[in-house]
């Protein structure tokens, strides 16, 4: 959609849910009108149904925040805009409440304190620089799929203890979990063929289960879910949830992180010349690359009791949708929120890991894995060019880059 358009539209017209918004990357002119016009803006008839889009900062925050008055419940309709199909729900923690959310997230949290991120450092670190080292110089290669889908597929077969010679599969199963079965490209076309896809994956998994949960405790996801009090007897469609959770989380947030990073260093040369002079600003270009991508393009909540957010009066069911996209672009917040600035005072003021008892889990793991990226690219000087302009998924959840073609100059 064209800029002009958008100004045209009345803000009552506007609905920012169409997944060819971001598939083409046109949404920045819609959510900075709702920002300015209709923050807290209620669009009536959607595909998905009417919904409240929430567009400021400060206003997500209080979303976040507020987990009794807006929900993440699975039976209310889960966390995102499109509810997921009545009795077909996968449920997992990310679609809970206190408790059952608090005693499952506090299952997995070892796997991403601070003592293990320090044991990862070194193999991340040399899976980084072998998979560089790899690459052709002087031809044309795709970076998303060479680079950003193979260091965070061995990632999450690491977190998992996965069998490593079908650790593809992960990578298989985020698409199908993710996928709009809508997309004339999805990699599945119909909501039978996906839970048929998840339901063997679920197959897959409970093999690895049974024979960990047999096995003494070990410090791998899979082996901590199983002897979990809180997990351990995981009814089938919720164990099928909890493993999709955990792939889609660890997966495509950071891979599309590690993609939009190189694009936007590219195309903001003053940038990546300022981070060759100074490579002590990595840590802050790490927050920076995520806040301006920001690959979960928003999370829902339904309301659970009539509320007021902003001036305008949420009704008990409503649905509540928090754009992290638009956010994270709030220049009330964000000072020239709509550039790309590696030196920023507060680079991690963002949405884009959410806020309150959902914040992403895996935040500094994706940190981690970012960071050693570009200190890798730094100690090679490598010099891109980007060959031909990126293939974006059409999705409204997922901010996704599939194809990247680049070059690496000699
Ligand atoms: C740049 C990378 C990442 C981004 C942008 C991201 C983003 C998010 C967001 C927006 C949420 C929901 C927050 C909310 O509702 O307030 C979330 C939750 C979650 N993320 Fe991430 N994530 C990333 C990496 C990871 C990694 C590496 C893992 C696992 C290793 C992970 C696992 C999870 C899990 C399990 C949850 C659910 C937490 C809960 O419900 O308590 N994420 N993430």
């Amino acid at each position: 959609m064209a800029q002009a358009d958008a100004l045209q539209r009345t803000p009552a017209s506007i609905d920012v849910s169409d997944p060819r918004l971001y598939q083409d990357d046109t949404w920045r002119p819609l959510f900075a009108r709702l920002r300015q016009d209709d923050p807290v803006h209620y669009c009536e008839a959607s595909p998905f149904g009417p919904y409240w889009s929430v567009t400021r900062y400060d206003d997500i925050f209080e979303v976040e925040l507020d987990h009794h008055n807006y929900s993440s419940s699975a039976e209310l309709g889960g966390i995102q805009i499109m509810d997921q199909p009545l009795g077909q729900e996968f449920a997992n923690f990310i679609r809970m409440d206190p408790p059952g959310h608090t005693a499952h997230r506090r299952t997995v949290a070892p796997i991403v304190a601070p003592s293990n991120l320090a044991h990862l450092e070194s193999l991340i670190r040399q899976r980084t620089a072998d998979v560089l080292d790899a690459l052709p110089r002087n031809e044309t290669f795709d970076w998303a799929e060479r680079v950003s889908t193979d260091l965070t597929n061995m990632m999450l077969a690491t977190l998992f203890d996965f069998p490593w010679a079908d650790r593809g599969r992960l990578t298989w199963w985020s698409d199908v979990a993710i996928a709009n079965v809508d997309a004339p490209d999805a990699v599945v076309h119909s909501s039978a063929e996906r839970i048929a896809e998840l339901t063997s994956m679920g197959a897959y998994f409970r093999k690895l289960w049974d024979a960990r949960a047999a096995a003494p405790p070990a410090f791998d996801l899979i082996s901590m879910l199983a002897h979990s009090e809180a997990t351990r007897h995981l009814q089938a469609r919720e164990f099928i949830g909890t493993m999709a959770l955990l792939i889609v989380g660890g997966n495509d947030t950071t891979r599309n992180s590690m993609t939009a990073g190189l694009m936007a260093l590219v195309e903001n040369p003053d940038q990546f010349h300022l981070l060759r002079s100074r490579p002590e600003l990595i840590p802050s270009l790490v927050s920076e690359i995520i806040r301006y991508h920001t690959p979960v393009l928003h999370m829902r909540r339904t309301a659970r009791n009539d509320v007021e957010l902003a001036g305008r009066r949420i009704a008990r069911g409503d649905k509540v949708v928090m754009w992290y996209i638009s956010g994270n672009r709030d220049d009330g917040k964000i000072d020239r929120a709509d550039e790309f600035i590696i030196d920023r005072n507060k680079p991690r003021q963002h949405l884009a890991f959410g806020a309150g008892i959902h914040r992403c889990v895996g935040d500094r793991l994706a940190e981690q894995q970012i960071r050693i990226l570009w200190e890798e690219i730094l100690r090679r000087d490598l010099r891109f060019e980007i060959v031909a302009p990126p293939q974006r998924l059409y999705s409204n959840f997922i901010r996704g880059i599939r194809s990247l073609p680049v070059r690496i100059m000699v």
